[in-house]
């Protein structure tokens, strides 16, 4: 007999009914709760489009192949419960696995490391500031946290697969009313295990209590005939008792006398097969992400790329869909890139989807999944970037960079004037172009706080990324070239690769620069009212 306790709180059927009302729409009548009206999603940049990797059907039965011959992997800016809701039209039963690590309810705000200009040096503070990543705090307690999830947890599981899975990552704080919640939206039977992973906590804070030092991951899945593979690459080490004892036996083959039953010593041998052991619940063998290693992103929750790996591997297929609707730092999407599945990702933060971008981007510089100390050397699929549509001229993000005098009024945001963009034409040998940034300034610089603008020594300090697209077409940014500076390379190359405008007939292209604190500003050029 399954027992089954039903969390409730102050709103819940409200927002039941909410739930009920928003499956039943049609995608053109958004409606939602807070704002009335659900922002539409817009493409807004299309990463490397190569059409034969385009074309290339990626592993889906036949009466998919149509849709899945135009898929990108799709990186989204916006709130995730309107972008599932448009999800939802596409992709319904069509993901295989979702992972998220949401807001742990946890009170305080995190913070991001931004980098300034070439300087390496994360210990010298003049190359880098500390600004907020994403706020953790709910005004109404535990009720505003559980009716923010409980919709978002709902929607997560109608996308999921029939053969699909849920990993909820987590910790003290909200994982028990969560467990509830996913008890019932999943059913308790589907259940399959409390994650507890380990890592040894940075340093003691308390003596009045245990110290806490693992989160929790809760795993679903959606039926019980869900996929979950028996890889030897999610294998654990043998414990160090056991290689302790190993023994060879007269072929050379390691073996070790294999446990107790009943107080007594097992005599029988247990050989071992290098593969290690069939992962437990408890993993203890994913270290913190720290500092100076390869995959390291600034983000104060970034979570282990080791991690997502086991979870990956155990739960999809290659090809495979694979969502992660808090992204941050794109943890999930490298990884599922890597293992070659498909993904989409979400995040609400500007920084966090920036970051997210690059990371894809540069994903053959990322760490090798099988060797932290080598690169993975392979170049991402093509990628879209999709904006929800009330964030593409919102600049509310820039809060947080202003002086404390300032009128932080909303609204105010819309009189800054976009950031002035200089460029060069270069021609190279006869029709070949390229283009160079010989300029770029913030308008509204003498508003941003002085920690900031004293760390900037050159106008190409504030530039963090520079793309262009060669052959522009309406709205959507196809990005040819770009480059960007990541926590590691900090070098920016100004000039772009050179392109041939004659052969292919370009009238005007496209530029794209994004600085530091997260401004995107867009130049057109009109090619035959310039001289080259
Ligand atoms: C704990 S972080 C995720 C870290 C990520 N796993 C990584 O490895 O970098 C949580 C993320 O959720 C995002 N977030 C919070 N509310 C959101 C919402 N309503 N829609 C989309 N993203 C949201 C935050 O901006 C933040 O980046």
């Amino acid at each position: 007999m399954i027992f089954l306790v039903d969390l409730t709180w102050m709103k819940k059927n409200a927002v039941q009914e909410e739930i009920k009302k928003l499956l039943e729409r049609k995608s053109e009548n958004f409606i939602d709760w807070e704002k009335n009206e659900y922002p539409l999603l817009k493409e807004d940049e299309i990463l490397y489009r190569e059409e034969e990797e385009r074309k290339e059907i990626r592993g889906l039965s036949v009466d998919e192949k149509k849709e899945v011959s135009t898929f990108y992997n799709l990186l989204i800016l916006g709130d995730n419960l309107a972008t599932m809701r448009w999800l939802l039209e596409h992709f319904k039963e069509k993901i295989t696995l979702i992972y998220i690590d949401p807001p742990f309810g946890t009170g305080t705000a995190f913070n991001l490391k931004i980098k300034i200009g070439e300087g390496k040096y994360s210990t010298d503070s003049k190359y880098w500031i500390r600004e907020p990543a994403y706020k953790d705090s709910w005004l109404g307690g535990l009720d505003s946290y559980l009716e923010f999830m409980y919709p978002r947890l709902f929607l997560m599981k109608k996308l999921l697969a029939s053969h699909g899975s849920m990993y909820v990552h987590l910790d003290w704080h909200v994982v028990h009313p969560i467990k509830l919640l996913l008890d019932e939206i999943f059913g308790k039977e589907n259940f399959r295990n409390q994650i507890i992973w380990y890592y040894p906590a940075a340093s003691a804070q308390t003596k009045k209590f245990f110290m806490r030092s693992h989160d929790v991951i809760l795993f679903y899945s959606k039926s019980k005939n869900y996929i979950f593979n028996d890889d030897a690459q999610i294998y654990m080490e043998y414990s160090s008792r056991v290689k302790d004892n190993l023994k060879r036996d007269e072929k050379g083959v390691y073996y070790y006398r294999g446990g107790s039953h009943n107080g007594l010593k097992l005599k029988r041998k247990v050989y071992i097969d290098g593969k290690g052991i069939f992962p437990r619940d408890v993993w203890l063998d994913v270290p913190y992400v720290r500092a100076n290693t390869l995959e390291y992103q600034g983000f104060s929750t970034q979570k282990p790329e080791l991690l997502l790996k086991r979870i990956i591997l155990a739960s999809s297929n290659e090809k495979d869909l694979i969502a992660d609707f808090f992204c941050g730092t794109g943890t999930c999407l490298a990884v599922a890139e890597k293992l070659g599945r498909r993904w989409i990702g979400c995040d609400i933060s500007k920084h966090a989807v920036h970051i997210s971008r690059k990371r894809i981007l540069d994903i053959h510089e990322g760490r090798d999944l099988n060797n932290g100390k080598k690169k993975h050397a392979k170049k991402a699929t093509p990628f879209k970037i999709m904006v929800q549509e009330d964030k593409i001229h919102d600049k509310s993000f820039l809060k947080s960079y202003l002086k404390p005098d300032q009128n932080h009024e909303e609204g105010l945001f819309q009189d800054f004037k976009e950031p002035e963009i200089e460029l060069k034409i270069l021609e190279k040998y006869n029709s070949c172009m390229k283009i160079e940034l010989v300029n770029y300034s913030i308008p509204f610089e003498e508003k941003i706080k002085k920690s900031i603008t004293n760390k900037i020594n050159k106008w190409s300090d504030w530039i963090d990324f520079f793309a262009v697209d060669f052959n522009p077409s309406q709205g959507v940014f196809n990005t040819s070239w770009a480059s960007y500076r990541t926590q590691k390379q900090r070098e920016i190359s100004l000039e772009s690769c050179g392109w041939n405008h004659e052969l292919k007939k370009i009238h005007s292209i496209q530029v794209k620069v994004i600085d530091i604190l997260g401004n995107e500003t867009i130049k057109t050029i009109k090619l035959n009212n310039i001289k080259i």
